[in-house]
């Protein structure tokens, strides 16, 4: 499984992102892009099913704000 997430100070906003992945991405009230998983924290593993979808989707990015890892992009909140 793989973990996404979108960085918000470069997504424009153009739209292909949740045509091409409706199961993985949605839109925020400015119509930025975020994972609707996880609410765009980077730690919901995406269904195996689900990732050529979101391969499609990173690659038809024109501004490359689709940030994809086999990692999750936090790990379990730190304590002190
Ligand atoms: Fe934004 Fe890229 Fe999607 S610009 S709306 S993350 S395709």
């Amino acid at each position: 499984g793989k973990y996404a997430m979108v960085d918000k100070d470069t997504c424009i906003a153009c739209g292909a992102c949740a045509d091409t992945a409706p199961d993985i991405f949605e839109y925020d009230d400015e119509g930025l892009s975020q994972v609707l998983l996880d609410d765009n924290q980077g730690i919901a593993e995406i269904s195996d099913d689900l990732e050529d979808d979101l391969l499609d989707a990173e690659e038809g990015c024109p501004t490359e704000s689709i940030k994809v890892s086999d990692q999750p992009f936090k790990t379990a909140v730190e304590t002190y």
